[in-house]
């Protein structure tokens, strides 16, 4: 038997994309997708990529019925103000907003600049980034999203990590490139065409929100590691590429460590992941990660650089943000609750050229 889902904020680009791959999921059935603008009307109105894919139509939050698993795709702050009742409504939860990747409520005065309404439910979600938290995953009954920018920088940074490879101390200094996807279909006065088009804009130098995830992912709850954000929006609609800068640990530097055995750790770390490829190319075009090729898929390319002379590893990682960075990430975390292949309704590659 299929399992029920519904979309809450099934007009944004986040339950677009969530649309989108659930229609074709072979172990999905999609009971309701909600709107309180275009309640009544067909998805298709509003998601035009899905039109002879569906009859569904919109329907109220006030109309949400029961069903085995609820995505959220909420504004933030949305999701806390409402939780107790959806939890009515679903036993799981996969929630794409930032209301529920904190686990300190603190951190929500801090990055957020308001206090969590719902602090009790934070123990009681898992972050939803299947390459770091996989086995909480599949014992949790509650998942949070991920934020796009965090994870792209996090993907490029978990192995050197884990690996204990990093000077902590000097901590992470890390530009993301991002689409203006990322904003999501509100428009507003920096998403009007004729001052968004072409722009390359600092948007966030210092204390972009996903900094805390990229803490709390890195330090695994026992140290603050130093990360120093920056986000620029550039011209591309779906994308994320974070180019991060780390200093190797003095001793390792000193030891003359090689470019290959910065391979070998991400190759270990990585290896068996099914939506992470190292991209590190000697010669040709795509040397490096770039995130225009991963539209619509639900692969994170990563790869990196070495200086021998200054110790500093730039570890660099592309993602498409309503994929990886949201919606997809969302699925592949359903399908490990459930049991299910992890790629599972997430084989699209990506579009070459584009
Ligand atoms: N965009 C990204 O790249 C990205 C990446 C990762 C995570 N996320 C997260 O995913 C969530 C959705 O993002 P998005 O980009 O899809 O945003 P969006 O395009 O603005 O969509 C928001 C959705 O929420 C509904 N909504 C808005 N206010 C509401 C309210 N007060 N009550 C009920 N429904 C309401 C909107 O539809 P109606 O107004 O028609 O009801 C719409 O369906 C956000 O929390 C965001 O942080 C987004």
């Amino acid at each position: 038997m299929k399992v029920k889902v519904s979309i809450v904020g099934g007009s944004g680009y986040a339950g677009g994309e969530l649309l989108r791959l659930l229609l074709d999921h072979p172990q999905v059935e999609i009971s309701q997708v909600t709107s309180e603008s275009y309640t009544g009307r067909y998805v298709h109105s509003r998601h035009p990529n899905l039109r002879k894919r569906t009859l569904l139509k919109f329907s109220s939050l006030s109309t949400l019925e029961p069903c085995d698993l609820l995505f959220l795709a909420l504004p933030h702050g949305e999701a806390m103000k409402r939780i107790e009742q959806f939890v009515q409504i679903a036993p799981r939860i996969i929630d794409l907003s930032a209301d529920f990747r904190l686990r300190q409520a603190s951190d929500y005065h801090k990055w957020y600049g308001h206090e969590h309404t719902a602090p009790e439910w934070l123990p009681k979600f898992v972050y939803g980034l299947p390459e770091v938290y996989r086995e909480e995953i599949a014992r949790a009954n509650y998942v949070s999203g991920v934020g796009c920018n965090a994870t792209v920088t996090n993907l490029a940074l978990w192995p050197l990590f884990c690996a204990n490879m990093v000077d902590r101390q000097r901590g992470v200094i890390v530009e993301v490139k991002a689409g203006s996807s990322e904003g999501g279909a509100s428009p507003g006065p920096s998403s009007h065409h004729p001052d968004r088009s072409h722009a390359i804009r600092s948007f966030a130098p210092t204390r972009h929100r996903h900094t805390a995830e990229v803490i709390q992912v890195l330090g695994q709850g026992k140290e603050t590691i130093p990360v120093h954000m920056s986000v620029t929006a550039i011209e591309l609609v779906r994308g994320a590429l974070a180019t991060a800068h780390v200093f190797l640990r003095e001793e390792l530097h000193r030891q003359g460590l090689q470019l290959r055995d910065i391979w070998k750790v991400y190759r270990q770390t990585y290896q068996e992941e099914p939506f992470i490829r190292l991209v590190r190319e000697r010669q040709g075009v795509y040397r490096y990660p770039e995130p225009e090729i991963l539209a619509g898929s639900n692969y994170a390319d990563i790869g990196f650089d070495y200086d021998p002379e200054t110790g500093r590893i730039v570890a660099i990682a592309a993602i498409d943000n309503l994929m990886k960075g949201a919606a997809g990430s969302a699925v592949q975390c359903m399908n490990i609750m459930y049991g299910w292949p992890e790629t599972m309704g997430l084989e699209f590659p990506g579009l070459h050229p584009i």
